[in-house]
């Protein structure tokens, strides 16, 4: 492990998606697409509801604001239809993860230590300007 030049991320792990109306996106993709959708869950920690629509191989994250400092409102404010709010994949050392990326210049959002993310695990978010104008996040997943 370690190194300049290893590869950091592994599996995309989930593409969140801002929603304005979190009943007829997930009708949708239940409904439309076929998928198979979770119930709603509230995560007031994150200020956000969420539905999780589980893939074969990644899982797809519709989110709506929860609460007065929801993450995800601004983001409906600047696109009142939706769009993809971040991309998410799996690293097997966010510690080690986060040393690079700062060593190598990408901006981690807040103090830049590891906050504790929807599935209960390690992540960090990285700058979207850093990446395309994509907010990436990266979550400590034990090895497979
Ligand atoms: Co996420």
């Amino acid at each position: 492990m370690g190194g300049e030049g290893v590869v950091v991320i592994g599996k995309l792990n989930h593409v969140a998606i801002a929603v304005p109306d979190l009943e007829a996106a997930t009708a949708r993709y239940r409904d439309l697409l076929g998928a198979d959708v979770s119930a709603p869950q509230d995560l007031p920690e994150h200020g956000v509801s969420v539905v999780f629509v589980t893939l074969d191989n990644t899982k797809i994250e519709l989110l709506h604001p929860l609460g007065r400092n929801s993450p995800v409102a601004g983001f409906l404010v600047r696109n009142p239809d939706g769009g993809v709010h971040h991309l998410c994949f799996e690293v097997s050392d966010l510690k080690e993860a986060t040393e690079k990326m700062i060593r190598t210049g990408a901006r981690v959002l807040g103090d830049g230590s590891a906050k504790t993310g929807a599935h209960g695990l390690p992540v960090i978010f990285l700058h979207p300007k850093d990446f395309d104008g994509t907010l990436i996040e990266l979550e400590e997943v034990a090895g497979d």
